[in-house]
Formats: C-alpha cells, sequence, structure tokens
C-alpha cells in the first residue's frame, strides 16, 4: 500500500523525535504492508517552521537510514499544510512541497485547525485551485466543526478540493463520531485516499492494513484498492521515479 501521510521524518514536528523513532515507525509502516510511503511533516506558520528544503534535507537523511538498516521502506518528501493565509505567499518562494499531481493539479495537503473550518477557507481554496493547486483535505472526519455540521464540506467539494481519511479513524481509534463520519464519507464515494497519519508506533500507529480491511468488506475491493493504492500511487508517484 502506498501512505501519503505521516509523520516519520525525526525532530521536525510531533511525529518522530529521533531516528529511532523514525526507523522504528518505518518498521511498523512495512510490516503492516506498506511498501511507499510520503512523509508529510507539519508545516504550521509559527510553530512548524519547516520548508522544501528542510523537509527534503530531513527526508534524505532519514532515506540513507533505511538503507543501512535495511527496511525496505520507499519515502518521498512533502508537508501538511496548516490552513494560512501565507501559504499563498509561501507556494509563491516554492517553499511547499506538494502531494504530487492529480487531473493535471499540483495537490497540497491542507489541515484545518481542529475545531473550526475558519472564515475565508474557501476563499484560500479558490485562490489555490485557480493557482494550478488541488487541495486535498486531511481528515475532516476528525474536525469538530464538521463534525457538528457537515454541510460545511459542500462548498469545498463543489470547488474541487479532495479528501484524504484517516486510516485509524475507519478503525474506530478516533472515537465513534470521527469512525462514522470517516465510514459515510467513503460510502457517499467522497474520499480520494486513506492514510496513516502515522506519528509513533504506539499512540498513533499506521493502521492502514485494519483501514484496508474494513473498506474490503464494506465497499469491496475495488473501493479498498483504489483509496489506497491506485490513488495514492496516483497522485504520488513522481516522488518515487526509480520504483514508478
Ligand atoms: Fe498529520
Amino acid at each position: 500500500m502506498i501512505d501519503i501521510h505521516c509523520h516519520i521524518l525525526p525532530g521536525i514536528d510531533d511525529g518522530a523525535q529521533t531516528i529511532e523513532d523514525s526507523l522504528a515507525l518505518a518498521k511498523a509502516a512495512v510490516e503492516n504492508g506498506i511498501t511507499h510511503a510520503v512523509c508529510t511533516p507539519h508545516i504550521h506558520f509559527g510553530r512548524y517552521d519547516n520548508t522544501a528544503d528542510t523537509i527534503a534535507l530531513a527526508c534524505e537523511n532519514l532515506r540513507r537510514a533505511l538503507n543501512e538498516h535495511n527496511i525496505n521502506l520507499v519515502i518521498g518528501a512533502a508537508a501538511e499544510v496548516r490552513f494560512d493565509v501565507e501559504i499563498i505567499s509561501a507556494i509563491e518562494r516554492n517553499d511547499i512541497p506538494f502531494l504530487g499531481n492529480w487531473h493535471g493539479k499540483k495537490v497540497l495537503l491542507l489541515e484545518f485547525p481542529h475545531g473550526a473550518i475558519p472564515m475565508g477557507s474557501a476563499k484560500l481554496t479558490r485562490w489555490l485551485l485557480d493557482h494550478g493547486v488541488c487541495p486535498m483535505i486531511a481528515h475532516p472526519e476528525r474536525n469538530k466543526s464538521l463534525l457538528e455540521r457537515p454541510g460545511q464540506l459542500a462548498p469545498l467539494l463543489e470547488q474541487g478540493c479532495l479528501l484524504q481519511v484517516t486510516a485509524a479513524s475507519l478503525t474506530g481509534n478516533f472515537g465513534p463520531k470521527s469512525e462514522k463520519m470517516a465510514l459515510s464519507l467513503v460510502a457517499d464515494g467522497l474520499v480520494t485516499v486513506v492514510a496513516s497519519d502515522s506519528h509513533h508506533t504506539k499512540r498513533r500507529p499506521p493502521l492502514l492494513r485494519q483501514a484496508y480491511d474494513i473498506v474490503c468488506k464494506r465497499q469491496g475491493y475495488a473501493t479498498a484498492q483504489a483509496l489506497m493504492i491506485s490513488n495514492p500511487w496516483g497522485i504520488t508517484k513522481s516522488h518515487f521515479p526509480i520504483s514508478g
């Protein structure tokens, strides 16, 4: 499976803190059935001030360590970008690494604050789409405001934003409300990718295989394949030129 959202790079956000943490998380990913992972540390202006360059360097260091330890996980680098008007200038400076491409647009993994869909969200996503960037909204099923009023997603979906659901929501690890919303978004065909959003081998492990089995059972093999293999591969294959 192809995991396009994980916090496996060491010491640059709230995921893996040391190279040992990263290697343990990478091993857990491989054991979970993940062959390729795009590392997506937070870019959260004023909190995690990562840039395309710092993320690429961290990814290169981890790639070397994975080789040294014979861990068979192929990695690439992008980011999970927190909603902020600063995104516009960061994109203009080429400081935002993208997940890849989808239907002719670059894909940006976009995270809203956990309790809200801020005023002006649709204006920022409109600006992005008009500039060749397709926002993929990270884990809408874990956003408190969307859980209360899921109708707020409609204008973003109408614009053409994509949705990424987190595997651990489908398994119930984020509680029954997130589980229900995740299952319903998948059943309604609104989800493009399911990803792990793994942070830690114990507290936030990769649960992609478990989510695959749930989607397979409820929606069928073709949907599970699309959400965890063919769609994420279609978006991110440019990160993996050797095996692609
Ligand atoms: Fe994340």
